[in-house]
C-alpha cells in the first residue's frame, strides 16, 4: 500500500464487503480489503489510518467463529464495526450477544438516543430507514460504550466507546437502501478518523507513474497486449509515460474481431501517442486453427493457445524483455469468502495464460488496486475518447464465440455487418450507455423467407442486449421496440445471407450474457 492514508477493511464474508471498499473510495479515501485472518501484527505493519470491520454470515458464539485480535482495538487507530463487525467488538470488548428470535432482514426504522460525530447531518434522527440484515444482536454493551440508537427490535443498534474512537453498527450504511448511509460512513472517516479526501484518479495516475518509472529502471523493456477494451489501453498508456518506448504494445489481429476494430483502436492510439504498437496480423492462423471446429470450449483452448504462441514470438523479437504489463483489476484480486481463511479460493487471474512463467516475464499490473469505474475515470484523466472508455465488455475469444457452429470468414463477416448495424443503432438512441452488452449472434442455422417473389433459406441473427452491473448476474434490457424494429430491418435489408432477426428474452442466470 503505497497511500498516505488509507482505510483497511477486514473481510468476515459479508456480500457486502466490496460495497463498502467502494464507499470509502468514493469518499475520497483509499481502502483495501484483507481477510479477517490477517494477522495483528501484518495488519499493524499496514499503518492503516482506519480500520472497518465488515459483516459476515457467522455467529459469535460459534466455535469456528472468524475473531479479532483483541490488541488491535488498543491500538488507538479508529474503528467501525459494520454488523457482525459490531458483535464482534461487542464480544471482545466484553459485552454481550445473542441470537435474535428470528433473523431480521430488511428495512427498519432508526431511533437516535446519543448525539454523536456519527450522526452529523443527517436528515432525521427518530425513524431513519436503515438496511438491517442479522441473527446475533447486542443486548449489553462492553464497558466504555454507550449505546447510540436503537431500532424497534434492537436496544443497541448503534454504540461507541467516543474516548477510543470505536464505533460499531448493527445496520448497513453502505447499502443504497440505508438513508444517508454514505453521510454516516464519511463522518467516520472526515470526523472520527480525521482522514482528508485526498483520493483521486488524477493522484492515482500521478503516485502510480512515478512509482512505475522508478521500479522499471533505466534499461527494462516492458510488453504489453493490447486489446482494444479500456484496462489494456490504460495499462499501455500508464506506462508509455513512465518508461516511453521502452514498452512495446501488441495488437494481434485474430480475424476475430469486430468490423474495422483493430483498425480504429491502431490508428487512433498511433495519431495520439507515440506508442510503440505492433499490429500483428493472424488472421489466416487462427481461421485455419478453427476450421471445423464447433465446440465451444475448443474454440477457447485453441484461441488462447494460438493467442500465446503468435504473442511469444512478438516477445522474443524484443531483447531484454522482462515485465509483463496487464491490467488485472482489483475484483479479480480480491480473496472471495476470505473469512474462511487463506485456503479459500483465489480468483485465477486473466493474464495471458502461461507466459509469464514459460518466458521467465515479471508481471506489471498497475489497475490491480482498481474498480472497472475507476479505471474508465483514469481513462479520462489520460484524455482517451468515449470510444475506448465507455466501451462495452467484449469476450476473449471474441466473435468465435458469437458464430454459433463452425467459424468461417464468410459467417464472421456476416456476424461483423450484423453487429455494427446494431452497435450503431445503440448509439444513435442514446442506449448504447444505458446497456452493459449489446451485441448480435449468428445462429447455426437457416431458416425459409421471402423476399419479392423469392424464397429464400437464409441465417438467422440473435440480438443479446443486457443490463448488469458486474456481468455475475443480467437482465435483457427492455429496448424500445421501435429501436428493435429498426436494428431487425436494417439487418434484413443491408447485410447478405440474413432473413430472421430475433430478440434474446433470457436473464443470467440461468442463461449466460455470451451464447458459448
Ligand atoms: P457470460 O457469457 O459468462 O459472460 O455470462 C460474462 C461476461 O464475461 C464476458 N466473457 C468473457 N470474457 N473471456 C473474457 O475475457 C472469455 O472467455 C469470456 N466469456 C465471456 C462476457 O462478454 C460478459 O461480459
Amino acid at each position: 500500500m503505497t497511500h498516505n492514508s488509507s482505510v483497511i477493511i477486514l473481510d468476515y464474508g459479508s456480500q457486502y464487503t466490496q460495497l463498502i471498499a467502494r464507499r470509502v473510495r468514493e469518499a475520497g479515501v483509499y481502502s483495501e480489503i484483507h481477510p479477517c485472518t490477517i494477522s495483528a501484527t501484518e495488519l499493524k505493519a499496514f499503518s492503516p489510518s482506519a480500520l472497518i470491520l465488515s459483516g459476515g454470515p457467522a455467529s459469535v458464539s460459534a466455535a469456528d467463529a472468524p475473531g479479532l485480535a483483541p490488541e488491535i482495538l488498543t491500538w488507538g487507530v479508529p474503528v467501525l464495526g459494520i454488523c457482525y463487525g459490531m458483535q464482534l467488538m461487542a464480544s471482545t470488548e466484553g459485552g454481550q450477544v445473542v441470537p435474535a428470535q428470528d433473523r431480521e432482514y430488511g428495512r427498519a426504522e432508526l431511533f437516535i438516543s446519543q448525539d454523536c460525530a456519527l450522526w452529523n447531518g443527517i436528515s432525521r434522527t427518530d425513524g431513519l430507514k436503515v438496511w438491517m440484515s442479522h441473527g446475533d444482536k447486542v443486548i449489553a454493551t462492553p464497558p466504555g460504550f454507550a449505546v447510540l440508537a436503537r431500532t424497534s427490535r434492537v436496544a443497541v443498534a448503534a454504540m461507541a466507546d467516543v474516548e477510543r474512537k470505536l464505533y460499531a453498527l448493527q445496520f448497513h450504511p453502505e447499502v443504497v437502501h440505508t438513508e444517508d448511509g454514505d453521510v454516516i460512513l464519511r463522518n467516520f472517516l472526515f470526523r472520527i478518523a480525521g482522514l482528508k479526501p485526498t483520493w483521486n484518479m488524477a493522484a492515482f495516475l500521478e503516485e502510480n507513474v512515478t512509482a512505475l518509472s522508478r521500479k522499471l529502471g533505466k534499461q527494462d523493456q516492458v510488453i504489453c497486449a493490447l486489446s482494444g477494451g479500456v484496462d489494456s489501453t490504460v495499462v499501455a498508456l500508464m506506462l508509455h509515460k513512465a518508461i516511453g518506448g521502452r514498452l512495446h504494445c501488441v495488437l494481434v489481429d485474430t480475424g476475430l474481431l469486430r468490423l474495422n476494430e483493430g483498425e480504429e483502436i491502431v490508428a487512433y492510439l498511433r495519431q495520439h501517442f507515440e506508442l510503440n504498437l505492433n499490429y500483428v496480423q493472424a488472421q489466416d492462423l487462427f481461421l485455419s486453427r478453427l476450421r471445423g471446429v464447433v465446440d465451444p470450449e475448443q474454440k477457447r483452448k485453441i484461441i488462447g493457445h494460438t493467442f500465446i504462441e503468435v504473442f511469444e514470438q512478438e516477445a522474443r523479437k524484443i531483447p531484454g524483455i522482462k515485465y509483463l504489463a496487464q491490467g488485472t483489476l482489483y475484483p479479480d484480486v480480491i480473496e472471495s469468502v476470505s473469512f474462511k481463511g487463506p485456503s479459500a479460493v483465489i480468483k485465477s487471474h486473466h493474464n495471458v495464460g502461461g507466459l509469464p512463467e514459460k518466458m521467465n516475464l515479471e508481471l506489471i499490473e498497475p489497475l490491480r488496486e482498481l474498480f472497472k469505474d475507476e479505471v474508465r475515470k483514469v481513462a479520462l484523466e489520460l484524455g482517451l475518447p468515449d470510444f475506448i472508455v465507455w466501451r462495452h465488455p467484449f469476450p476473449g475469444p471474441a466473435l468465435a464465440i458469437r458464430v454459433l457452429g463452425e467459424v468461417t470468414r464468410e459467417r464472421l463477416d456476416i456476424l461483423r455487418q450484423a453487429d455494427k448495424i446494431v452497435h450503431n443503432e445503440l448509439m444513435a438512441s442514446g442506449w448504447y450507455a444505458k446497456v452493459w452488452q449489446g451485441f448480435a449472434v449468428l445462429l447455426p442455422l437457416k431458416t425459409v423467407g421471402v423476399m419479392g417473389d423469392e424464397r429464400t433459406y437464409e441465417h438467422v441473427i440473435a440480438l443479446r442486449i443486457v443490463d448488469s452491473v458486474d456481468a455475475m448476474t443480467a437482465d435483457w434490457s427492455r429496448v424500445p421496440s421501435e429501436i428493435l424494429a429498426k436494428m431487425s430491418n436494417r439487418i434484413i435489408n443491408e447485410v447478405r445471407g440474413v432473413n430472421r432477426v430475433v430478440l434474446d428474452i433470457s436473464s443470467k442466470p440461468p442463461s449466460t450474457i455470451e451464447w458459448e
